[in-house]
């Protein structure tokens, strides 16, 4: 079952996205285990690389406030079909829950869930594993 609560905050949370540069306006909410849920829109930049996606201000907002135990997040665009976080916000929600519920939803009503473990196996394989060899 969809969260339609989740999509509602992220749809909301789409509203205030700073994207002139691309044009495509993305809204994130995540929710914490203890009932909270934490709002992002993308925030882009001259720079393109410097662009912030929602999923990182919501992430952000949800730690800066003491929340690390997330359990989904929604993330909602303007899109023909769902989209699917960028492999860096991934990474960013695997640092918390590597099995999140990532639920993706457009404004037309389309809806799809993943965890997290299906759109990245081995978050961390690599990483602290090769610090041994060092
Ligand atoms: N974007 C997000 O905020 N989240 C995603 O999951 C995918 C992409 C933003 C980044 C950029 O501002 C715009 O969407 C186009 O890629």
């Amino acid at each position: 079952m969809y969260n339609e609560k989740l999509i509602a905050e992220a749809t909301e949370a789409r509203l205030k996205s700073y994207s002139p540069y691309s044009a495509f306006a993305v809204g994130a909410a995540v929710l914490s285990k203890s009932g909270r849920i934490f709002t992002g829109c993308n925030v882009e930049n001259i720079s393109f690389r410097l662009t912030m996606c929602a999923e990182q201000g919501a992430v952000a907002a949800a730690v800066a406030q003491g929340e690390r135990d997330f359990t989904a997040i929604a993330v909602v665009a303007d899109s023909k079909v769902p989209i699917v976080p960028c492999g860096g916000c991934r990474q960013l929600l695997a640092e918390f829950n590597p099995g999140i519920e990532v639920t993706m939803a457009t404004l037309d009503g389309l809806r799809e869930t993943k965890t997290l473990s299906e759109l990245l196996p081995y978050p961390t394989q690599g990483i602290l594993e090769s610090r041994e060899n060092v």
